[in-house]
């Protein structure tokens, strides 16, 4: 139905992504030159009610969706008629916010005849990092993490003729990382979502502060088989959190937590350096603590996954990996080995179409299109 034609000369994608809680439209040229990437993000209307509420996500997609993507072509100085393909996140994520992304994406693709692309969430997360590594190291073998709000996964990575092909080697059998964050962040009444605020007060804070134990975020006698070491990796992330919730129980913490959930719901717009004024030592001690053994952990288990399968490259990626301390361990390691390392550009780490624009270049290549019935997976596997 498309013939190449319409790839002479012209590698512009545009990507659309409403899996979660960001409107966001991206123009790619060659699946790594950003040319525009537009997000309309919705955090400061969930962050009234401590989290993502789906329907509310839907209907703000649906009021951005357009704006979203004018502004996109418009940043990229570029025109619908211009792009050689439309490509969408397919899932996994909240179906009514998926559904937004899908039905605009198919519209426009249709009216404009280009080709409709469609990208796992998850596929366009690793092609984030992608997108930062040295293209001399595309031929190593690779690992990478994903650690996100809704994932925390390890996926082998290799680029054969027909594209992209993933094999999960690790997850987490219960909360994903970026989860834990946002739950001790709101226990510790900061805001939402919680990354970003616990990795802000964690500098002024003892790391060892609280001996969180290791046992604490390992998994649990799980996972030991598996000749294909697809079990091998676990992460467990529900066991910290309750160790959060037992300190500030046992050191009196509840209280003044609460005075800063207060605070922050009087003032959300207060910034974390007015947030530093109400912590003492022990919450940011607890604050520092708290990622100090995430962040380990993470480092600790996909290393192992590295020397297990022996990979030359590794890519950390998805809205965890805009952790600065996380990133500062894992480079240590890295270099310490001489692995290859990425992380996605600044402002990429989180949710962003450019990630699900760059993840569509190869499937055009091939011509990797979706079928017009295409609909929104929540589900959705990697
Ligand atoms: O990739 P993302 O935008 O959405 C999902 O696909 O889930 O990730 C959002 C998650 C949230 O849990 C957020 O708290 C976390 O990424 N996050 C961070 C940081 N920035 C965002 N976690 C730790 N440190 C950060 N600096
Ligand atoms: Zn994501």
């Amino acid at each position: 139905m498309h013939s190449s034609h319409q790839y002479a000369g012209n590698s512009l994608v545009l990507g659309i992504e409403t899996s979660c809680d960001e409107t966001a439209a991206a123009v790619v040229a060659d699946g790594r030159d950003v040319r525009a990437n537009v997000i309309a993000s919705q955090v400061a209307t969930h962050a009234l009610y401590g989290g993502v509420v789906p329907e509310i996500a839907s209907r703000e997609h649906l009021r951005q969706i357009a704006p979203v993507v004018r502004e996109a072509l418009l940043r990229a100085d570029t025109t619908l008629d211009d792009i050689c393909a439309v490509a969408v996140t397919e899932g996994p994520g909240l179906a009514g916010a998926l559904f937004v992304g899908i039905a605009y994406a198919k519209a426009l693709a249709f009216a404009a005849n280009k080709p409709l692309i469609a990208v796992n969430h998850l596929e366009g997360h690793i092609h984030s990092a992608l997108m930062a590594a040295e293209e001399t190291t595309a031929a190593a073998a690779t690992l990478a993490l994903v650690v996100s709000g809704g994932h925390t996964h390890l996926y082998l990575a290799e680029d054969g003729d027909a594209g992209w092909r993933y094999k999960n080697v690790g997850r987490t059998v219960d909360d994903a990382a970026g989860e834990a964050f946002d739950k001790a962040a709101k226990m510790l009444g900061l805001g939402y979502p919680g990354g970003p605020w616990i990795s802000s007060l964690a500098e002024h804070g003892n790391p060892r502060a609280v001996p969180f134990s290791f046992t604490q975020v390992k998994t649990k006698g799980r996972g030991r088989g598996g000749s294909d070491g697809a079990n091998d990796f676990l992460f467990s992330f529900s066991g910290i959190k309750t160790a959060v919730a037992r300190y500030l129980e046992l050191h009196d913490m509840v209280a003044s937590s609460e005075k800063r959930r207060r605070a922050i719901a009087d003032n959300p717009n207060m910034t974390p350096e007015q947030m530093l004024s109400l912590c003492n030592a022990q919450a940011l001690g607890l604050a520092a603590s708290f990622q100090h053994a995430v962040v380990e952990d993470l480092v600790r288990k996909t290393l192992r996954a590295v020397e297990r399968f022996h990979t030359r490259r590794l890519l950390v990626t998805g809205g965890v990996a805009a952790n600065l301390q996380l990133r500062k361990r894992f480079s240590q390691e890295a270099a310490a080995r001489g692995l290859s390392l990425s992380f996605p550009a600044a402002g990429l780490s989180t949710d962003n179409a450019a990630m699900i624009a760059a993840a569509a270049w190869p499937k055009f290549l091939t011509g990797n299109f979706a079928a017009p019935e295409l609909t929104a997976q929540p589900s959705l596997k990697l």
